[in-house]
């Protein structure tokens, strides 16, 4: 296969002011439209429950971003069945029937990109670049994999004649209903990423977004209704994870599950299908507690810039967020001083405002763990900034912390060890690469990795020993985040992953689907 790139969306954002201009119009007429009342989508149809939940702005309380219907069992039961009625006739199509609907949403998402980014800042609180990176990555998903589904005839291969007169095919098929569990983080790339990866391979799909950002996933089911998709296809259920998620995943009709999220709640859903006795798979992205290595060989200008921004944009609640640095002792003071000066600098300010950096935290129990987590710096280790919420009258109300730099934490301190989903990093003294590679891969997380070096042979050597789905080497735009679909297939080892298989990546599709050789006597 010839391995031609995407090209990336978002390398087709105009000029700057062009940019600024149109998100800056979007946030005005979408903040306009806000406070609506959203009921469930199922089998086509709004549903109305008979209890609701309201969402507000992280970045401003005042904000309503909606009321949102709360389902439970009894709507999870409904939205299966209309998935399961949809699902013959929609594996019945063949590969470029169903692609359309995919590439024509991947078209109006094109249109609709700024007021996408703008809900997006909105409702979970990413800046202007990161929510148009977001949308940007969306976009790149429904492309990348319509193209590969396309490329490989929806997976189905004739095997030929192994014996006269018997004519034989390999195929791929579809397990029959997804439920996806989407998290607040990427609800547009992600959420996308996984409903199209479940659809576009013949199942049908119920999902359910994070409670707190359910309504970017309306936009999202806005979208695929208007490319034309049939009713019953992709059903909306908003709500909360014990009400919605857990019979969701527990449902008999329910086959797979794809997921992204924390640990816990991804191993459970592994749990729970292998006490049912369910055989389908979990397809699960879990966290991360992600290393990076700073050798005496670094440049230092590279390897700051690189940490901070892979620490602190949106504000470290990516799995893929730096979260621990291990530094040459050489240069570690160096290394330190500058990194706490450039952090001071960052701008913590209102998502949609120009120059913010660092975004507002999600949700009250993402502040309160922050604050927790400060705290116990405090008093088991030294915070050389950060660890407080901002005090600033010019701030709506809304969750703004500082990004935090911790030193004199052990390397086996929970703080060093757990992931924490916060703008919160430590940093650490290594006497050389080995030391630096023994504890990079001490963890039972194996996501993401960066290292900081300009010698050929340590990275290589890092490459060859680090235990770790995604490796970046001397990337000062961030050490490790930011993956580009298809470029850089997106994974993790060990506890960050349940099937080895990365999102935006060659191997992804062919996880939601089951083998089948048939075998025609003619
Ligand atoms: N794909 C994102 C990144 O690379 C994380 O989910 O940062």
């Amino acid at each position: 296969y010839e391995n031609e790139l995407t090209y990336h969306t978002h390398q087709q954002n105009g000029t700057e002011a062009e940019f600024h201009e149109a998100y800056e119009a979007a946030v005005d007429s979408v903040r306009a439209d806000l406070g609506a009342t959203h009921p469930l989508r199922i089998d086509g149809e709004a549903v109305e429950t008979g209890d609701s939940f309201g969402v507000q702005s992280p970045g401003d309380f005042d904000l309503e971003i909606g009321e949102f219907a709360a389902g439970e069992a009894e709507e999870v039961e409904a939205a299966v069945d209309a998935a399961s009625a949809a699902q013959p006739d929609w594996e019945a199509m063949e590969p470029e029937e169903r692609t359309e609907f995919f590439t024509d949403a991947a078209d109006l998402l094109r249109e609709r990109k700024y007021e996408f980014a703008a809900a997006l800042s909105l409702e979970n609180g990413k800046n202007r670049t990161e929510a148009m990176a977001d949308v940007d990555e969306a976009i790149d998903f429904l492309d990348f994999y319509s193209r590969e589904f396309e490329r490989t005839d929806g997976y189905r291969f004739d095997t030929g004649e192994p014996t006269p007169g018997q004519h034989t095919r390999n195929i791929l098929r579809p397990y029959g209903v997804f439920g996806v569990i989407a998290p607040f983080n990427f609800p547009v790339a992600i959420t996308m990423g996984m409903t199209a990866g479940a659809l576009i391979t013949g199942n049908t799909v119920v999902l359910k977004p994070a409670s707190a950002t359910p309504l970017v996933a309306h936009m999202y089911v806005d979208l695929l209704e208007d490319a034309g998709i049939p009713d019953g296809v992709i059903n909306l259920v908003t709500g909360g994870g014990s009400d919605v998620g857990n019979p969701l995943v527990e449902h008999e009709d329910v086959a797979g599950v794809a997921f992204t999220g924390s640990r816990a709640v991804g191993l459970g859903i592994q749990e729970t299908f292998s006490e049912l006795g369910k055989r389908g798979p979990v397809i699960a992205e879990l966290g991360g507690k992600n290393p990076v290595i700073v050798t005496d060989e670094a440049d230092l200008d590279d390897a700051v810039e690189g940490v901070m921004k892979g620490a602190f944009s949106f504000s470290g609640q990516k799995c893929s967020a730096t979260s621990r640095v291990y530094v040459d002792e050489s240069l570690i003071d160096e290394f330190t001083d500058r990194l706490v000066a450039e952090t001071e600098e960052l701008t913590i300010g209102e998502p949609t405002a120009e120059d913010t950096f660092v975004s507002p935290l999600i949700d009250d129990s993402a502040l309160e763990h922050y604050l927790e987590i400060a705290e116990k710096a405090r008093e088991d280790g030294e915070v050389l900034t950060g660890g407080a919420e901002v005090e600033d009258d010019a701030l709506p109300e809304g969750r703004y912390v500082e990004p935090t730099v911790v030193a004199d934490i052990p390397h086996e301190h929970e703080l060093a060890t757990e992931e924490h989903f916060v703008p919160f990093l430590t940093v650490h003294p290594i006497s050389d690469l080995e030391e630096g590679i023994e504890k990079s891969n001490d963890s039972e997380y194996g996501l993401c990795a960066g290292i900081f070096s300009e010698d050929e042979s340590e990275v290589e050597q890092w490459f060859d020993e680090i235990e770790s789905g995604m490796c970046y080497a001397n990337r000062s735009q961030s050490a490790t985040t930011g993956a580009l679909v298809q470029a850089q297939p997106f994974g993790g080892w060990k506890f960050s992953g349940t099937t080895g298989k990365f999102a935006g990546g060659y191997w992804y599709l062919q996880q939601f689907m089951r083998e089948q050789t048939q075998t025609r006597v003619e």
